[in-house]
């Protein structure tokens, strides 16, 4: 099959839907690739490395369009450009098809297959590598920190010069959604104090684990809206969030704003009274522009100073790297592309069968299969309070099927026979041995079935260390007990040895154990 990949129309689109390392691999899985004269200049790929990578330079849309099997795309197609494809054709881009439906009619007329990759569900963690929301996301949360650095007077870092100390600066990042964390690693790693807040408080950890401080709204309500995103907030809740925000505004430097709950205007977190009192030079980068804004003041599109802030609302970030987020928005389709032709015969099959593919497939063959059935995802570990049934009696986790009492009666019945039985004809030592043997698998069965299975990687570092019960046995060998004759049986020095040496290697084994479970633990700690 030949995939096209066109120059994009969109104004200030500086993206190709396929870089040239990325048309030799398409090449390698069976497929013929051509590419319109120019699509990858902006991006810095001219058409003779495209050439040099194994694809044909076409020099018209129309001669494009009119050739390809399949063609990717990165900006949803102009209906201009959906006249000029081959009926029966399919696509492959960003579509959203919520909020294009004539453009969905159009493709549908054209008996198009399309595969929104808007659409694919994130949630599955096998459908990461084709998430270009994700990669498009992070690219933009970079380059607004660059946007911040560049309108900025100031090193990001402290330093101290012959010159004079240097005072770091103080970035807020409001929204630790993908492009926000990606925001907060890179001003961090320039070397600025980063704060964050988010509605969604299980992102404090990643917050940190950046180098931020999340910053918490004194305010206690739950934020999350499910699958990973936010929900709208009580109006009790965004009153104590304007008085942080205030907090914040006067202390910070930079500002960088990416909260969003999808389908929804931004909510306004900076007012025109917070932008007032910020210190002069100081910056605000509202990557929610395009939905309204973050800053009662943004200007989407533009870089405006208002009292003496700049503030960037600039809806282009992802183009601003044009050559990196092609790469990566490439690959992502390439991901995708391998999905599609498992047998590397340069034939796609849409398999409707696959979450993935069908959560992507917003129309096959001509039919509008958008949006998908919801997913199919096991459900999460449920509070017990909240949901657990009351556990029959004498079963106490409760948490398979209820063994019935005929056959709990049973399995005693024959337990107790075969106990029995060892107890009339074994040795009496092995009988002690066995004792302990069968009492310490009880008591391990029963520790470990009462712990949430998150749990179970912190409990094995435990009974680790507890297992290092073998440090009484070298102590022992260390110094005997005394004789009856009231003297201490002196140790041979093998045994010493033998005895330190496994001492010290318990005491690691002890010691890591309760070292591992304390970190492991602390990833718990809210
Ligand atoms: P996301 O959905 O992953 O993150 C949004 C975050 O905002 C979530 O963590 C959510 O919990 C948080 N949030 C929602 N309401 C909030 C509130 N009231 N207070 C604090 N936090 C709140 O979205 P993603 O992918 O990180 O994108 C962030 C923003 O950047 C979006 O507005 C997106 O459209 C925009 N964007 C802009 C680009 C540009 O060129 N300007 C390019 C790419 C994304």
């Amino acid at each position: 099959m030949l995939i096209g990949v066109p120059l994009e129309t969109a104004a200030g689109e500086k993206r190709v839907a396929t870089v040239p390392d990325v048309v030799e691999k398409l090449v390698k899985l069976g497929f013929t690739v051509a590419v319109q004269s120019g699509a990858g200049a902006a991006a810095n790929f001219d058409d003779d490395t495209y050439r040099a990578a194994g694809a044909e330079v076409v020099g018209s849309a129309a001669a494009l369009w009119a050739k390809s099997d399949i063609v990717f795309k990165v900006r949803p197609p102009s209906l201009d450009e959906v006249a000029l494809m081959r009926e029966g054709s399919a696509l492959i881009g960003f579509v959203w098809p919520a909020q294009n439906p004539a453009l969905m009619q159009a493709l549908a007329a054209k008996r198009a297959t399309v595969l929104a990759i808007d659409a694919l569900p994130r949630q599955l963690s096998r459908a990461q590598k084709m998430d270009a929301l994700t990669s498009m996301a992070g690219v933009s949360g970079y380059r607004a920190v660059i946007e911040a650095a560049n309108a900025f007077g100031r090193f990001f870092n402290g330093q101290i010069t012959a010159a004079g100390k240097i005072p770091p600066a103080k970035v807020f990042i409001a929204g630790a959604g993908v492009a926000g964390l990606a925001a907060i690693g890179t001003a961090a790693n320039l070397g600025a104090i980063v704060r964050a807040n988010d509605t969604r408080a299980e992102v404090a950890d990643q917050v940190t684990s950046l180098g931020g401080e999340f910053v918490k709204v004194d305010y206690e309500e739950e934020g999350s809206g499910g699958g990973g995103y936010a929900k709208v907030m009580s109006e009790g809740f965004q009153q104590a969030q304007r008085e942080m925000y205030a907090k914040q505004a006067k202390e910070c430097d930079i500002i960088i704003t990416t909260a969003l709950i999808p389908g929804k205007p931004a909510p306004k977190l900076i007012t025109a009274e917070m932008v007032k009192s910020m210190k002069p030079g100081s910056v605000i980068v509202d990557m929610a522009a395009e939905q309204g804004g973050n800053c009662e003041l943004t200007e989407p599109g533009q870089a405006v100073v208002k009292h003496g802030v700049t503030i960037v609302g600039y809806t282009d970030l992802v183009s601003r790297l044009a050559k990196q987020s092609s790469t990566l928005y490439s690959n992502n389709l390439l991901r995708l592309t391998e999905e599609l032709c498992k047998t590397k015969d340069g034939i796609v099959n849409v398999n409707m069968e696959d979450d993935a593919i069908r959560g992507l497939t917003v129309i096959k063959d001509g039919t509008v299969t958008w949006p998908a059935p919801p997913l199919k995802l096991p459900a999460p570990v449920a509070k017990p309070a909240a949901v657990a049934a009351p556990a029959p009696k004498g079963h106490g986790h409760g948490a398979s099927e209820p063994m019935s009492a005929k056959s709990l009666a049973i399995t005693f019945g024959v337990g107790a026979l075969a106990l029995l039985v060892v107890g009339l004809f074994a040795p009496a030592s092995f009988l002690a041995h066995f004792t302990v043997f069968v009492l310490a698998c009880f008591i391990g069965y029963m520790v470990i079935w009462n712990v949430t299975p998150s749990l179970h990687t912190p409990l094995m570092s435990v009974t680790n260390a507890i297992s290092s019960i073998i440090a009484i046995g070298a102590l022992v060998q260390i110094a005997p007990p005394l004789s009856a004759a009231g003297a201490a049986d002196r140790p041979n020095t093998l045994i010493l040895g033998m005895a330190v040496l496994a001492l010290v290697l318990t005491a690691i084994n002890m010691f890591g154990g309760f070292a591992v479970t304390r970190r492991m633990l602390a990833m718990f700690r809210k």
